[in-house]
């Protein structure tokens, strides 16, 4: 691995973290992935050679939990799921070059490979640990067969999650109170043999590894505090059948007899726990696709084992087992370490997640039946608000982002520039870029570049969409219509600039709209396909002939926004119904309830509330949430410390007018002072601000 810019010497490896066989792929999922394929063509543009590869993960309670729902193998039931994503994810154009799943040989055998080597490296040892059982059925419950109560926060906790609290990675027996998710018993905890690995002993390893790392900050961070404080050993088997046997037990007899003769699985077989295989997929997935196109071509073993650059890309659920038990793992078996990872936020739904048992999730099955090009969603997903933070899945603003930037400045700068370029020179006419359009492509690209080398994938889409946007001003300021008579010369110009930048847009806007880019570049008459051009063909003379293009994008109307509002209205409501019907659901915690003890109108007045207005936004190095800012409150301007980093776009947030406590005492925050505090709503931090226009300083009573 280097720390060099990219394209780097090396080969890089892009990887998605894994689907769950186990229920419909959602667009919170397609973030990961569309993600993933952006940045693996945008490398391609690079000329970085990279692979990209993910696969389904076949393994772990949740499969085994629906399967045995459904009342089929686990194995039946996770392939089916296996093959749907592999059909769904080209819909959205998103191209693995290699999708396998956990449960193939190659997986199989690599992950037996390692977890011996960790065993021989006398990383792994046997012990003693209460593991929770269903007393009733005589049944291990491992991971989500179980809930309770996390140690930690005390949150509603799955068994190997604190899903609605502190979001930890729970280890068997951690979870208090439990009950079995399957029967509804409470559960007890039984004595069981099983497997570790000492993570704890690499502590040293994985401060250097973190401070290493690339990628977004929450990746980088959050870790630490794991990697910092007491690291504990990592329980690596479970008491299940599903999964990939312990590779020692792999010699023992997996079938026993009933006292029928009938063949019956040995329950009490110890299998891998799904989070040790499942990332080994990635390197599996990657053999896999250098046994398709040959080592020549690309070779797995120089990326995994030699100098190659490893990025992954993954949802903010699952940072700890990507940056702490991943890399240990990988230390061990003497792989390389990931360059990279890029962690984004959530989609939710009304600032709730997506639920996948309640039905709460705009389906990728859903977009496709509303006959939606993908690259509308790919667009919306990559470059609406900064990748670490969660959004709010709305069909408005799907529709704005549409109608505003797809089609009111991407697609009309190209319509009309091609239009006018078709109906008075047949294709490009005969000149030579200006300086200005050259300059201004060559900033596009650079930024293009540098956004790659930032992983920014919304910096990406914005430098293509800042690039129509000067398009549009161009063609505007320099009226070409008014030439053509009067100044022929000026006016083929002009429209050579336009279809030059035209040509720019497809090569800039080819790994976010895929689609559209490969039409455009038919449009442009352009030879071969966009996605094999290079960056610097931005750049490079259009000389096409072309006929009339047409619109690359259709306006989406307000009328069609109503009805796919009230489709997700009702589907969310079906879905609170279900969570209000559920009885053991009890605790409604939205809302506090409001306190008896009054406070005096003195009292009110002590606080000193003004208007504000945020001059300038920066993210706090090294914090997880915390942004600086500088806020005129018509006095002066202020600097106050808020943790809006995950909530908001940051870029977006100066010019906002804020609400300020502005005499509360100073803190400090991150060794940063902050002086005043700004009022927010709940917990997706709902910014207050005035409803007229009261100046910053206005007082408020
Ligand atoms: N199987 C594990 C990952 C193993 S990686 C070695 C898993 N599966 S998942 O199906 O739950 O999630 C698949 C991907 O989608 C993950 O990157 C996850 O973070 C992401 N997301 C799942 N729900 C999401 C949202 N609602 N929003 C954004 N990303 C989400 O985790
Ligand atoms: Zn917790």
């Amino acid at each position: 691995m280097s720390h060099d810019d990219y394209p780097t010497d090396n080969p890089a490896v892009v990887t998605c973290g894994l689907p769950y066989a186990n229920g419909d792929l959602h667009i919170g999922h397609l973030r990961t992935y569309v993600s993933g394929d952006v940045l693996a063509r945008a490398f391609g543009k690079l000329d970085q050679r990279t692979a990209f590869v993910s696969g389904s993960d076949m393994h772990g309670t949740p499969v085994a939990v629906n399967a045995e729902k459904e009342g089929v193998s686990p194995r039946e039931f996770a392939l089916r799921h296996h093959e749907k994503y592999e059909a769904t994810f080209p819909k959205f154009g998103i191209e693995f070059d290699n999708y396998g799943h956990t449960d193939d040989e190659t997986n199989t055998e690599l992950t037996r490979e390692i977890v011996r080597k960790l065993d021989e490296e006398g990383y792994v040892y046997e012990k003693e640990i209460m593991v929770a059982w269903d007393p009733v059925e005589d049944d291990p419950l491992p991971d989500r067969y179980v809930e309770g109560t996390c140690p930690y926060c005390g949150a509603h906790a799955r068994g190997d999650e604190c899903d609605e609290g502190c979001g930890r990675h729970l280890e068997p027996g951690e979870i208090e109170d439990p009950t079995s998710t399957l029967t509804g018993n409470p559960a007890e905890y039984r004595e069981r043999t099983h497997k570790f690995f000492r993570v704890s002993e690499l502590q040293e390893y994985l401060k250097g590894f973190i401070d290493r790392l690339e990628g977004t900050d929450n990746a980088k961070n959050q870790p630490r505090e794991w990697i910092e404080g007491e690291l504990k050993d990592w329980c690596i088997t479970r008491d299940m059948d599903w999964g990939i046997d312990y590779p020692e037990s792999s010699v023992a007899p997996r079938e026993q007899r009933d006292r029928d003769g009938e063949t019956v699985e040995d329950s009490e077989d110890l299998v891998l726990y799904v989070w040790v295989d499942a990332p080994i997929e990635y390197i599996a997935s990657t053999k896999q696709y250098t046994e398709r196109v040959g080592a020549d071509i690309f070779d797995w073993e120089d990326v995994w084992k030699d100098d190659g650059e490893i990025v992954h890309i993954i949802g903010r659920d699952i940072i700890q087992h990507h940056t702490v038990f991943w890399p240990a793992m990988l230390r061990v078996a003497g792989f390389n370490e990931p360059r990279a990872v890029m962690a984004s936020g959530f989609v939710n739904l009304d600032g709730e997640g997506f639920s996948t048992s309640r039905n709460r999730a705009v389906w990728a099955d859903d977009y496709l039946v509303e006959g939606f090009d993908p690259d509308l969603l790919r667009y919306y997903l990559t470059t609406t608000g900064g990748f670490e933070r969660d959004v709010n899945f709305s069909w408005n603003q799907f529709q704005e982002r549409v109608n505003g930037e797809l089609v009111g400045t991407v697609g009309n700068f190209v319509y009309r520039s091609l239009l006018f370029a078709a109906r008075n020179y047949d294709g490009a006419p005969d000149a030579e870029a200006s300086d200005e359009v050259r300059h201004r492509i060559e900033s596009a690209v650079d930024d293009f570049a540098a956004a790659i080398n930032d992983y920014s994938l919304k910096r990406l889409g914005d430098a293509a969409t800042a690039l129509a946007a000067f398009g549009n001003e161009y063609i505007q300021r320099n009226e070409p219509w008014k030439l053509t008579d009067d100044d022929p010369d000026r006016a083929e110009q002009v429209i050579y600039d336009c279809v030059q930048l035209s040509k720019a847009l497809a090569v800039l806007f080819a790994p976010v709209l895929p689609d559209a880019a490969a039409t455009l570049w038919s449009q442009l008459g352009e030879d071969g396909s966009v996605h094999d051009a290079a960056l610097d063909d931005a750049l490079a003379a259009p000389r096409g002939d072309f006929g009339e293009p047409n619109e690359l994008f259709e306006k989406i109307e307000d009328e069609r926004v109503e009805e796919l509002n009230e489709k997700l209205r009702e589907r969310i409501e079906a879905a609170t119904s279900d969570d209000e019907e559920a009885e053991d659901e009890t605790v409604n915690d939205d809302f506090q309830p409001v306190s008896d003890d009054r406070i005096s109108f003195d009292e009110f007045q002590d606080l000193d509330l003004r208007v504000g207005r945020i001059e300038t936004a920066e993210p706090i190095e090294g914090a997880d949430a915390l942004v600086r800012l500088e806020v005129d409150i018509g006095v002066e301007t202020r600097q106050i410390v808020a943790g809006l980093k995950q909530l908001h776009d940051v870029d977006d947030l100066p010019g906002t007018k804020i609400v300020v406590v502005v005499n509360l005492e100073k803190a400090e925050l991150f060794g940063v002072e902050s002086n005043g505090m700004l009022l927010a709503a709940g917990e997706q931090a709902d910014l207050l601000t005035t409803y007229g226009d009261a100046e910053p300083g206005t007082k408020i009573q």
